[in-house]
């Protein structure tokens, strides 16, 4: 039956909740709850309130242009994903594991309706800002018929069985410390495992129909049918404890690579934004799909890694479970979908599983790149003394920001989006490149920064006196 008042266009030129200088006035007012500030600590276990957005930057950052392809590691970029991430994540519910009372503050300020208010400002400029790279870099075009979809993703069924390798594991398995570049793999997962199926849950309420019945199936495997122990999220946090990584969510913020951010905010955009129900379709079967292999594969490297130290039961959980949910997406979810919404919603379910595909894609090759970022220490420590002899020499002339810091001085963990030489004058520097791993910077030393890479620092003398060199590209400066 067709709706018999027909709506007209309603546009109002009174308000414009899409104002950049109205967005940018609540990001800054949404930093100044001190629950984001900077910390003095690289770690912060067991309070989800606390969470460093390196807040005073934000009145320098420009989020006017959205992202592309080529700026998506940008410290811009880390910012609006660390922010965009609190903000989702002030919809679901934390509570410490130890000592309640003494984070109790945290607690109020976290859900503070004033902040919760400011973040539901911020989110969709931030979405924007950040997804609508996706709107160019994924076209689907073609007359899309169920018939096709299905064939389309039974061919992806068959693509991920027949895998037999991952590079994001080789590189993990042929990095000169595996087990730091594991636990820093599992760190990026903790991000979204530890609070497993919350986006997801979004869209169980409402009304509509067996749709919501087959997904709420999913949803309570994932939940372990309401045992804690067999809670995937659970499992995940016996995977951390086997291998004496910190198991209560955002212990590791710091150490989440951009791109990890990046494919959880995903996620919750998706599941946020209810308009874009069909495309989570596309992309929950990609996540549920090619999580058999990877789930494989990564129980495969992981045992390598640690020995049997390791509980994997995370992993081989998945293995099993999401065969079955895989195929639930498929048969009882797509399939039906497309029945009785008819065949234009395929676009958006085709598009939300190339996205997701895509960014899977871009966080995977973040993280190669770290691990050989950080692998390569010594290397980027020894690449100092040239480049700075061409400054010294006047070949070059970057420009220069002098620091003097006391003892214990951290800055938190970010990018730059240019290489930057750090050059220590006198003192010692830590020179931060992942959790528990750095390499130490004497006077007279230093270390080529690369961009997009994530690094912080700690001051290990009375103070030090070091300078940051923009210098745009080493590579350049050398040749
Ligand atoms: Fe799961
Ligand atoms: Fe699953
Ligand atoms: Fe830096």
């Amino acid at each position: 039956m067709k709706t018999a008042t027909a709506i007209s266009q309603e546009t109002s030129t009174g308000l414009n909740i899409f104002d950049y200088e109205y967005f940018k006035s609540c990001l800054i007012e949404y930093g100044k709850c001190n629950l984001f500030k900077d910390t003095e600590e690289w770690v912060l276990d067991d309070n989800p309130y606390r969470r460093t957005l390196r807040p005073h930057i934000f009145h320098h950052l420009d989020f006017s242009q959205p992202l592309n392809r080529q700026n998506l590691l940008t410290y811009n970029s880390l910012t609006a994903n660390r922010t965009l991430l609190t903000v989702y994540e002030s919809n679901f519910v934390f509570l410490p594991k130890h000592d309640f009372s003494e984070k109790r503050k945290d607690f109020e300020k976290f859900y503070d309706s004033r902040l919760q208010t400011l973040g539901s400002i911020i989110q969709p400029w931030l979405e924007q800002y950040i997804f609508s790279f996706l709107d160019t870099e994924v076209t689907v075009t073609g007359n899309w018929t169920a018939t096709a979809v299905e064939e389309y993703f039974n061919e992806y069924i068959e693509t991920v069985k027949n895998t037999e390798s991952s590079l994001v594991m080789e590189t993990i398995e042929n990095s000169i410390d595996p087990v730091h570049a594991a636990k820093t793999f599992l760190i990026q997962l903790a991000g979204d495992f530890l609070v497993e199926s919350s986006a997801m849950s979004r869209n169980i309420l409402g009304s509509f129909g067996s749709l919501q019945s087959e997904l709420f199936k999913l949803v309570i495997d994932e939940y372990g049918y309401g045992v804690h122990q067999t809670k995937h999220s659970r499992l995940f946090e016996e995977t951390l404890e086997s291998v004496g990584l910190e198991s209560t969510p955002h212990t590791y913020w710091q150490f989440y690579l951009t791109s990890s951010l990046m494919l959880n905010n995903y996620f919750n955009y998706i599941c946020a934004d209810h308009s874009k129900f069909f495309r989570y379709l596309g992309a929950i079967f990609y996540a549920e799909t090619s999580f058999i292999k990877s789930c494989e594969l990564m129980a495969k490297t992981l045992k390598k890694v640690f020995g049997s130290t390791i509980n994997n039961r995370y992993f081989l959980e998945h293995v099993h479970i999401d065969h079955h949910h895989s195929r639930m997406v498929l048969d009882k979810m797509i399939k039906p979908a497309i029945a009785k919404y008819g065949e234009k919603i395929i676009p958006e379910i085709v598009r939300g599983f190339e996205e997701a595909k895509l960014i899977t894609e871009i966080a995977d090759q973040d993280f190669i790149d770290q691990v050989h970022w950080a692998d390569e220490g010594a290397k980027y420590k020894a690449l100092a003394q040239p480049v700075y002899a061409k400054i010294q020499d006047g070949s070059i002339n970057p420009k220069m920001q002098q620091f003097i810091e006391p003892r214990g001085e951290l800055s938190v963990t970010h990018v730059h989006d240019g290489d930057e030489l750090c050059y220590i004058e006198s003192g010692v520097l830590h020179f931060v490149t992942g959790n528990n791993r750095y390499t130490v910077l004497n006077a007279g030393e230093g270390t080529v920064i690369q961009r997009n890479r994530l690094h912080g620092a700690i001051i290990d003398s009375e103070e030090c006196v070091y300078n940051i060199y923009s210098i745009g590209d080493y590579k350049k400066c050398l040749s």
